[in-house]
């Protein structure tokens, strides 16, 4: 479906001035299906602020992890119905193959626990519409909130019919996705044997272009796409978004003789996830909180970047007062966040 935008609404609603060169940076022929070909998502709802991503393919050879197109600006647009008649916030970002082609801007100036609607346009190519919506003011008297929650999606064992349950719902504030959004393994290793639909790029996922591959895969399915088009999503990670049984400074399923140095492979890992996910870029930290009124606050932990080794649960070692799995820094950010909460309900996002 195509939907024409009116270059001069946009310019209203943004007061950003958008040159010739960046609306013919694309050859005409680039079909919105060919150019918006990973979806769109929206996440971590704030009051006022919510986060919208896409992924432009504007030229054929811009394959994800390819390094390889041209640096171009994107529209985006929010508004308050779905034909974008009310048009309330809206301008132009770049991206490049430096970023992959991937897109991310924090939409400011919303209305709390509102629905909003927003898509991007390259050119003469528009993505379909999403549907987000913002969390409710700190102070707001809320009194229902409704999350799908789920986690462990692994492209080779199924077709993630439970994203596509969720997204025919339509009454979520909500996704949080507790972690394994994606699994590193090659074709055939997990689960042993058999695969109903083979990863790509065809073998575990090691590098940057690896697991940038591996993310665009996961976006062109049918359903994990209609969810993340559907709700606004808070992510956090779990191993396999890096490698099976991950810890601060190595992996279960990764081994430093035949595959470098963990830390390369880590950051690799990081920077496609950061990328690629609609989650806020602070830093590089992972862990943060929403709050949903005084209602409910969530709390979204990073239980792999921070924590020891895993030893055997009955050995001496697990007694070890040193070890940790969330870190002292973020143990103590949670401890008091929880502690200090005025809200009714105090949820930890950790699996
Ligand atoms: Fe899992």
């Amino acid at each position: 479906m195509s939907i024409p935008l009116d270059r001069r609404t946009l310019l209203r609603a943004t007061g950003v001035a958008v040159g010739a060169a960046g609306l013919t940076a694309l050859p005409a022929t680039a079909t919105s299906g060919e150019v918006f070909q990973h979806g769109l998502a929206s996440g971590d709802p704030l009051p006022t602020t919510v986060l919208l991503w896409t992924r432009v393919t504007p030229t054929p050879a811009s394959l994800p992890g390819s390094g390889v197109g041209p640096s171009v600006d994107v529209q985006w647009q929010v508004a308050a119905d779905r034909a974008f008649t009310r048009v309330v916030a809206g301008g132009t970002v770049a991206t490049g193959p430096d970023r992959d082609h991937t897109v991310k801007v924090d939409a400011t100036g919303l209305s709390p626990a509102t629905t909003y609607y927003f898509r991007f346009r390259l050119n003469e190519a528009v993505s379909d519409v999403g549907t987000t919506k913002t969390a409710p003011a700190a102070e707001a008297n809320v009194q229902h909130l409704r999350f799908g929650v789920v986690s462990c999606a692994n492209w080779q064992a199924g077709h993630f019919a439970a994203y596509r349950h969720l997204a025919e719902r339509g009454d979520l504030d909500l996704v949080v996705h507790l972690g394994d959004y994606l699994y590193e393994y090659g074709p055939g290793e997990f689960p042993v044997g058999y695969a109903v639909r083979p990863h790509v790029p065809p073998r575990e996922a090691l590098t940057l272009s690896d697991y940038r591959q591996r993310h665009a895969q996961y976006k062109t399915d049918p359903n994990l796409r209609a969810l993340h088009a559907a709700a606004p999503w808070t992510i956090t990670w779990d191993d396999h978004e890096s490698a099976n049984d991950a810890w601060s400074g190595g992996a279960g399923n990764h081994d430093p003789a035949t595959e470098g140095d963990w830390a390369s492979r880590r950051a690799a890992a990081r920077r496609a996830y950061f990328e690629w996910m609609p989650v806020r870029n602070t830093g590089d930290r992972l862990y943060r909180k929403l709050r949903f009124g005084k209602l409910a606050e969530l709390s979204m932990l990073d239980l792999r970047s921070h924590r020891s080794k895993q030893v055997k649960i009955l050995s001496g070692e697990a007694d070890d007062p040193n070890r940790s799995i969330a870190g002292a820094e973020q143990l103590s950010w949670l401890i008091d966040g929880l502690v200090s909460s005025t809200a009714r309900w105090k949820l930890v996002g950790t699996r």
